[in-house]
């Protein structure tokens, strides 16, 4: 039942980071997204103990924000000196207000506008990850017209395809994208960078999709780069000193998704890139991961309050409640499953099958379908989706003006509001 340790049931309740979900539903209303603070710092730990341990001091981890953003998180990634990848100015913007410092901000993105790119060097983004040509010349003018010297990475595309998701699988030849290494462009790309003078090229860089469990895709990408860095030092005369694997580790949503143990599979990675750069002796570049998924789902919690059920006998039931597809888009956009929990009814038997559904004008806006829950679900009874903590606030839409939930920290058998919500006058305030 309990898909992550930081859940548990106490007196037919259930508990989250070691607090009553049903308390926090009726201290802050619904729906709410509640993050679990020390779970985020537990994960953040592991991948750098075990990066450090496995690739020494200057490798480390960049937290993905697209996976989640907002101040409260970047002072916590300023806390624990972890690097970030960013992908627009509100993510460094957002970062920027928290205190954050963005030297070590990794800029991604296949469409940096001049506006962005110029930002980002207002705002001293350490690296910018390098997608394509024309984006090349419009760094390297900028740099040129402010006489600095922009330290870059190239996106490569190593040519993988990780059977995950088609809208999260971004390692194949012929994805949005990067540049791929089986087209010659890879290396074309990485000639060109070379050649601009107000350009420093520090490495590569290559994402190979999202939510992977396919059993060894980075140590092939990991070899895939090496082979390809190899081919650069030889043909182009030019050594690497960093290689980024991106993110993509997956995570546990329901009792069917195996829970992946990072250390040991960053630990494999690791021995893969030992023994490929000693059979190339090639030079053991500093090794950076991107995760966003698995520092912050498992984190996350949402919380709705049951509006009404509905049985159409011989076909299914319904239950509404008070968020969707707003909050969190993701069955509609990828037919994910989650875990679902009624969280004040917890000692009862789950012997009744319902489909979730939200509030929105639209039969798409689905949570979850056939959740087993209570017999008997009510007007007011609070259901939990587990696992929310990725890819759900960092997604939500205003769809139908409905405002968003805020977020809601958790630490210590304490909470706090990192997020709040969001009044029908925020929803009108760009309005003129
Ligand atoms: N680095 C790069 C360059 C990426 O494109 C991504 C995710 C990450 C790192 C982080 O990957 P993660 O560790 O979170 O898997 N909206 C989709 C996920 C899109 C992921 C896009 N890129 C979803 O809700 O499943």
């Amino acid at each position: 039942m309990f898909i992550s340790d930081n859940l548990s049931s106490r007196n037919g309740h259930l508990f989250f980071a070691d607090q009553d979900t049903t308390e926090l539903a009726s201290q802050y209303g619904t729906p709410l997204y509640l993050m679990d603070e020390d779970r985020i710092r537990k994960n953040l730990n592991i991948y750098k103990t075990t990066i450090r341990k496995c690739f020494g001091k200057d490798s480390g981890v960049l937290y993905a924000g697209k996976a989640c953003a907002f101040r409260q998180l970047y002072r916590i990634l300023q806390e624990e000196e972890v690097g970030i990848d960013v992908v627009s100015a509100g993510e460094i913007h957002t970062a920027y207000q928290a205190g954050y410092n963005l030297e070590k901000a990794f800029f991604h993105g296949n469409n940096k506008t001049d506006q962005d790119i110029a930002f980002a060097m207002d705002r001293r983004v350490g690296y910018f990850v390098i997608d394509n040509e024309e984006e090349a010349s419009a760094v390297q003018e900028e740099a040129a017209k402010r006489r600095i010297k922009q330290k870059v990475l190239v996106r490569i595309t190593p040519g993988i395809d990780t059977h995950t998701y088609e809208a999260v699988n971004t390692g194949k030849v012929d994805s949005k994208f990067g540049n791929a290494i089986a087209t010659g462009q890879a290396e074309k790309l990485t000639e060109r960078v070379l050649g601009l003078p107000s350009l420093e090229l520090k490495g590569f860089h290559c994402h190979v999709g999202s939510q992977v469990f396919t059993e060894d895709v980075f140590e092939r990408a990991a070899e895939i780069m090496l082979e390809f860095m190899a081919s650069v030092r030889e043909k182009l005369l030019y050594t690497a000193e960093i290689l980024d694997l991106g993110g993509g580790y997956g995570v546990r949503y329901t009792e069917d998704d195996p829970l992946i143990d990072i250390e040991t599979k960053i630990t494999d990675v690791a021995e893969r890139i030992g023994i490929t750069c000693d059979r190339l002796q090639y030079p053991v570049p500093a090794v950076l991961l991107e995760p966003g998924r698995s520092i912050v789902a498992d984190a996350g919690l949402t919380l709705y309050t049951v509006g009404s059920v509905k049985e159409i006998p011989g076909y299914k039931n319904y239950i509404s409640v008070d968020g969707g597809m707003a909050d969190n888009p993701r069955y509609a956009l990828y037919r994910s499953n989650y875990t679902c929990l009624p969280a004040g009814r917890m000692n009862e038997a789950f012997d009744k099958t319902y489909d979730v559904v939200g509030r929105c004008c639209e039969s798409g806006d689905i949570l979850k379908v056939s959740a087993a829950l209570p017999k008997e679900m009510k007007r007011g009874d609070i259901l939990a989706f587990c696992t929310t903590g990725a890819y759900n606030y960092s997604m939500a839409s205003n769809y139908n003006r409905i405002p968003r939930p805020p977020v809601v920290m958790l630490k210590n058998r304490k909470s706090y509001v990192a997020v709040r919500r969001e009044s029908l006058d925020d929803l009108t305030s760009l309005d003129v």
